[in-house]
């Protein structure tokens, strides 16, 4: 009966979890001190080019370092899953993870992005600290657009404004900068890592951290390469191909491939810290158990019955 009531706990507080709105008032309950940290638009952008889907100017949110965290630069890419089609980058467009005009003007710096040492025990309470926003659909690689309905691609160019803007602000007098990012933010980290190094040639200690970012290339219980698939298309509408490191592209034939972490990764430069549960949740639910392929029942029900004993 322990374990059985054990088990309806744990549930509730996953149910408790899973829920936006509810998540969002259990950080408030937690928190005793919120710091909500504006946006900067940057409307400029759009004219070199830098867009959400929707055309609407990209956007971050930059609160100052302080005392010996003041020449250190944390930088954090918000995640939020993918689109890989014109429908899911049209429907997105509308929405506040395609569009600056729907989104929150203020954002909550919690976790590794306090300023709270008691909240954030580690190194980076105190460094400049700064949220890049999600619109593209792409983990910030993708350049190209789409005429009718008209959809911008522009992930790349988003990054670029965005860097240009943080130099402004000293960026690229850092004594450290650690890039990170979580799910559709940590494969961007992925993907963007090098490229810093090369944006910031005067700071000496570039890293970068990758949460739950490491999407692998695996054959579904289906025998279909379901990721594969999904990222291919979403590599060619979005044209993040001329972005990918170059190495890894060199060595293998077709696009795609060098958009997974597990490829890209023997090519890259900067030193990488990779987080990553060997259970995660979107990677089951959406690698080798794939809900939408219909599998067997039983299997799928083994699958999701790891999840639960590893994940939470
Ligand atoms: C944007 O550009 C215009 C001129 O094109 C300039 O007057 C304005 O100050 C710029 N705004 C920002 C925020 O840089
Ligand atoms: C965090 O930053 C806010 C706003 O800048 C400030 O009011 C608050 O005192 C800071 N908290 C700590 C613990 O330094
Ligand atoms: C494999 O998955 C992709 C994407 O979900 C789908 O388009 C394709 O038809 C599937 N192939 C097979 C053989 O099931």
């Amino acid at each position: 009966m322990a374990t059985t009531k054990f088990e309806l706990l744990v549930v509730v507080i996953i149910a408790f979890l899973t829920l936006d709105p509810w998540r969002r008032n259990l950080c408030l309950a937690l928190t005793q001190d919120r710091l909500l940290v504006a946006m900067t638009l940057l409307p400029n952008a759009t004219h070199a080019g830098a867009m959400c889907l929707d055309g609407s100017p990209p956007a971050y949110h930059f609160h100052s370092g302080t005392g010996d965290g003041a020449h250190n630069w944390l930088l954090q890419f918000e995640g939020g899953g993918w689109c890989n089609d014109v429908k899911s980058c049209e429907d997105r467009a509308s929405t506040r993870r395609g569009s600056t005009q729907y989104m929150s003007r203020y954002e909550v710096f919690s976790g590794i992005l306090s300023n709270d040492s008691a909240m954030n025990p580690a190194d980076f309470y105190n460094w400049n600290r700064v949220k890049l926003r999600y619109c593209d659909g792409a983990s910030f690689a993708g350049d190209s657009e789409y005429r009718t309905p008209t959809i911008y691609f522009r992930g790349q160019k988003i990054w670029n404004a965005i860097i240009d803007d943080l130099v402004l602000k000293g960026l690229n007098h850092a004594e450290k900068v650690l890039l990170s990012g979580c799910s559709a933010g940590g494969l961007a980290v992925f993907h963007h890592c090098d490229q810093l190094a090369q944006l910031l040639p005067e700071v000496k200690s570039i890293k970068c951290l990758s949460d739950a970012g490491f999407f692998v290339d695996l054959t579904d219980i289906t025998g279909n390469k379901t990721a594969r698939h999904f990222y291919d298309s979403l590599v060619s509408l979005q044209g993040t191909k001329y972005f990918q490191n170059k190495k890894c592209m060199a060595s293998f034939e077709d696009s795609v491939t060098c958009f997974f972490p597990q490829y890209a990764i023997r090519y890259l430069q900067t030193p990488f810290f990779i987080l990553n549960s060997a259970y995660d949740v979107y990677q089951v639910r959406h690698g080798p158990s794939m809900k939408s392929q219909k599998p067997n029942a039983e299997c799928f029900a083994a699958v999701e019955s790891v999840n639960r004993r590893n994940v939470y």
